[in-house]
């Protein structure tokens, strides 16, 4: 009897080890669309395809239909990405890894328009909807770098940075907050927890 409920419990620690596994990984958390009709079961192919995928540049092997949207910058009087003495409204519309995230969540590209999938599945929609306006939006696709720091005076360097914080070439991106993978496992799908701000105070010392 005291084997047998010891088996059990073994075999329930093991099952939980195989479920604790599955859930610090993009399995199960909000970018996993493998259970929907749309996918074939697959999880990666709505972003990713090894062949024949939408991005003539192969960049990423990108699958998803980008957005052509227009954006609202941000902008602010005291933003220093540009440049000292430069004008304060972000210059760089979203590029690279940031309009990949945008094909999806600027609400005009619906979910499935992927691959030669024909679009039925409806949009991002509610909070997860970013919208066109960026203006109301941490600000992405810059150039971060040790002279940015200095003029902003409040800032780390990112040679500083822990290595979950990663640039694309060089620029702040979407990616350098958001851990698309859920590699990490914090909810929010982001590169280390926000409780306390701590997210935010990782790079901004204030
Ligand atoms: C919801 C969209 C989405 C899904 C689903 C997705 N990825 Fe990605 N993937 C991205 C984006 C966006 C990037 C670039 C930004 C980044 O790395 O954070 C990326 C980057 C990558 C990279 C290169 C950079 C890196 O971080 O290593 C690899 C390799 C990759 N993905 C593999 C996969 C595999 C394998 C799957 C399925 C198990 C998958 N991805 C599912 C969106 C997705
Ligand atoms: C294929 C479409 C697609 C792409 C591409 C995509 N997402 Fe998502 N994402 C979704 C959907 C759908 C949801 C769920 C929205 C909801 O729950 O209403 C989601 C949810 C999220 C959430 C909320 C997670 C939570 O736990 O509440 C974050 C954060 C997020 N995505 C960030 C990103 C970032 C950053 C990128 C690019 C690196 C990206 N997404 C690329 C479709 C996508
Ligand atoms: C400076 C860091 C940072 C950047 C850059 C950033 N985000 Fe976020 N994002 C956050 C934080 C923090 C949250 C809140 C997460 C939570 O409450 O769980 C969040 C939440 C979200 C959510 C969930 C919205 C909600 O209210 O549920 C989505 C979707 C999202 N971000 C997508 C994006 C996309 C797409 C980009 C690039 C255009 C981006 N984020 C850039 C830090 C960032
Ligand atoms: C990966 C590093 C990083 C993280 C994490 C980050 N930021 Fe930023 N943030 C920056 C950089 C770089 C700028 C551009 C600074 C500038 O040009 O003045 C910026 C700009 C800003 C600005 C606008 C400053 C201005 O002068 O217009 C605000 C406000 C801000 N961040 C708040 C936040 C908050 C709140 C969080 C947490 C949710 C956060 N940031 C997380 C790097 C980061």
């Amino acid at each position: 009897m005291k084997k047998q409920l010891l088996i059990a419990s073994l075999t329930l620690i093991g099952s939980l080890g195989v479920c604790y596994t599955a859930s610090a990984a993009i399995s199960a958390s909000k970018h996993d669309f493998s259970g929907t009709s749309w996918t074939g079961g697959q999880i990666c192919v709505p972003c990713h395809a090894p062949h024949n995928n939408k991005n003539d540049a192969g960049e990423l092997l990108w699958n998803h239909t980008n957005s052509t949207a227009t954006y609202q910058l941000y902008s602010s009087p005291t933003f220093d990405a540009n440049g000292a003495g430069a004008a304060n409204t972000l210059t760089f519309n979203p590029a690279g890894v940031s309009k990949f995230c945008l094909s999806c969540h600027d609400g005009t590209v619906a979910k499935d328009a992927y691959g030669s999938h024909t679009a039925a599945a409806g949009f991002v929609t509610g909070s997860s909807n970013l919208g066109t306006n960026l203006g109301n939006d941490h600000p992405v696709s810059f150039p971060y770098d040790a002279a940015l720091a200095t003029t902003d005076g409040f800032l780390t360097a990112p040679s500083a940075l822990p290595t979950s914080f990663r640039l694309f070439d060089g620029k702040m991106e979407c990616s350098s907050c958001h851990d698309v993978h859920n590699k990490y496992s914090v909810p929010g799908l982001l590169n280390a927890s926000n409780a306390g701000s701590a997210l935010c105070l990782t790079c901004h010392k204030k």
